[in-house]
C-alpha cells in the first residue's frame, strides 16, 4: 500500500530530524520525521501563510492539518491573549507537534489527534488556518472548507494556502461559493493565500 503523509498510523521507519526556521522574525526548532509533510524544511506555502496572516491578540485559532506544527506554533506568538488548537489525523505528526510546542516554549497551544474538526467538535474559532492535504483529494478539502463555517464565529476568517498549479483558484472558487467572499492575500513562489470571512450568521445559530 502506498503510504501518504496523511496516513493515520504511519508504519515507515522513524527518521527524526531537527530543523530550524525563522518565522515572523523569530527562530523556531522543529522535530520532524519520515511520513510527515515537508520534513526537511518548512514548506514555502506554509511560510507564505504564516508571514501573511493577521490576527487579533486574543484570537482563538485552529490549525487544521497541523503536521509537525509550524503554523500553529508560529501563530501562537501572534495571539498572546488567545489560544491555538492544532489538529491532525496523522498520529506521528501529532506527537511531533506536541514535542515542538514544548521545545519552543509555547504556552497557549493544544495539540489534538483526529479527523477534520472531530477533535474540536462544538468549538468556535476566530480563525481557521490550513495548508490543506491536497493529496487527500478535492472532495475532502471542499468538505473541510464547507464545515469551517460551523466552527467560525461571525466575522471569523478561513485562511487557505495552496499551489497555483495544484488548483488553488478552484479552491478559492469553492470558498467564494461557501462563504460568499474570497480574497487573495498573498502570492509568491507558485503559492497563493486565500481568505474568506464568515459574514453570514453561523449555520445552526439562526433565530427561528
Ligand atoms: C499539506 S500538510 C500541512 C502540514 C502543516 N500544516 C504544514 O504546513 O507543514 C496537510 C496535513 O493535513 C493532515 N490531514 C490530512 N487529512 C486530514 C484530515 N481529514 N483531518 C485532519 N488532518 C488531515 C495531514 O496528515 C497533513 O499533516
Amino acid at each position: 500500500m502506498v503510504e501518504h503523509y496523511f496516513t493515520r498510523e504511519p508504519g515507515a521507519r522513524h527518521r527524526e530530524k531537527l530543523i530550524t526556521a525563522r518565522l515572523r522574525g523569530r527562530e523556531y526548532r522543529f522535530w520532524t520525521d519520515s511520513s510527515v509533510f515537508s520534513k526537511d524544511r518548512v514548506d514555502r506555502g506554509t511560510r507564505l501563510l504564516i508571514e501573511g496572516v493577521s490576527l487579533r491578540e486574543d484570537a482563538w485559532v485552529l490549525d487544521l492539518g497541523c503536521g509537525y506544527g509550524p503554523i500553529g506554533i508560529a501563530v501562537a506568538a501572534l495571539v498572546p491573549r488567545g489560544r491555538v488548537y492544532l489538529v491532525d489525523v496523522n498520529e506521528r505528526a501529532v506527537s511531533l507537534a506536541r514535542r515542538n510546542v514544548e521545545l519552543n516554549g509555547v504556552g497557549n497551544a493544544i495539540v489534538l489527534q483526529g479527523e477534520g474538526y472531530e477533535p474540536v467538535a462544538g468549538m468556535m474559532f476566530d480563525a481557521i488556518l490550513t495548508n490543506p492535504p491536497i493529496r487527500a483529494g478535492r472532495k475532502v478539502i471542499v468538505g473541510l472548507i464547507a464545515e469551517a463555517r460551523t466552527h467560525l464565529r461571525e466575522s471569523g476568517s478561513f485562511w487557505l494556502v495552496a499551489r497555483t498549479r495544484q488548483g488553488v483558484l478552484s479552491l478559492a472558487a469553492e470558498m467564494e461559493r461557501i462563504f460568499g467572499n474570497a480574497e487573495e492575500c498573498e502570492k509568491g513562489g507558485g503559492f497563493r493565500v486565500i481568505r474568506s470571512q464568515n459574514l453570514r450568521p453561523s449555520i445552526g445559530l439562526r433565530e427561528t
